[in-house]
């Protein structure tokens, strides 16, 4: 059939396209750079049994402006802030505002935590997190994971929490409203507590001038064009 002729060769048409614009954006080295860890993406989803690529706009998910879209974390960059956190085992509680479909979840998960709470609010997210977990179970070190679909502004921060961890889940406002949250924990049981907080290159950071905070390490080398991550502490 003509029709599917054509489809077909569009399709195949749009792999050099993609790679020329590639290479005129980020040269050779660039892209190569980026199959790479595109296949080692793919590869880290192979092993844990999960599927959780993709991006999805906030409007696509009926959010309101200050809450931001679908994106997983990059496992480099996952792994990378992981690098700089201190875990004690069995004792730890990791935090993952906006989940998502639960990549740093599953990803926390491996790690020897006490508790890994993932915290959504897309209701269809949250059900695609904890199918995640289900498949990636025999790989977990922690087995008590949650996922609560619940907008981040509402969820009463646990007060054994030590790990937060913020992929670029919304806007200002309800980041200092979390801030918040999680100050109040911190009130009623004062500890050492790691916010992973990554966010766009272009935007100013809120949590730089929070006095309860101090700017431990800073990953220039995120495996994003786009993003920055920054790792917080309690002073
Ligand atoms: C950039 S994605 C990060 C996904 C995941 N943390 C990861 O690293 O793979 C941001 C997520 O935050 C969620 N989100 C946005 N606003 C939210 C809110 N107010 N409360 C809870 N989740 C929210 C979005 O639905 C989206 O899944």
């Amino acid at each position: 059939m003509p029709t599917a002729e054509i489809n077909t060769n569009s399709r195949f048409s749009l792999v050099p396209r993609r790679l020329l614009e590639s290479f005129a954006k980020r040269g050779v080295r660039g892209t190569i750079r980026r199959l790479g860890r595109a296949a080692s993406s793919y590869l880290r989803e192979r092993r844990l049994g999960i599927h959780t690529t993709g991006s999805i706009s906030g409007d696509e998910l009926d959010f309101d402006s200050a809450s931001f879209g679908y994106q997983p974390v990059p496992y480099a960059s996952f792994d990378a802030a992981m690098r700089h956190v201190e875990i004690r085992p069995n004792e730890d509680v990791f935090i993952d505002f906006g989940c998502g479909m639960g990549r740093a979840v599953v990803l926390a998960a491996t790690y020897p935590f006490r508790q890994v709470i993932g915290v959504e609010r897309s209701g269809s997210l949250s059900q695609i997190a904890r199918d995640n977990l289900r498949r990636a179970t025999s790989k977990l070190r922690c087995n008590n994971v949650i996922i609560a679909t619940q907008d981040a502004r509402h969820f009463e921060v646990p007060t054994e929490t030590t790990h937060i961890f913020m992929f670029n889940p919304f806007d200002e406002p309800i980041v200092t409203t979390v801030l918040e949250r999680i100050r109040d924990s911190l009130d009623v049981n004062p500890r050492n507590l790691s916010i992973i907080y990554a966010l766009p290159q272009c935007r100013p950071d809120p949590l730089v001038d929070v006095p309860w905070l101090v700017l431990k390490h800073k990953l220039e080398t995120i495996d994003s064009d786009w993003q920055r991550l920054a790792i917080y502490e309690t002073r």
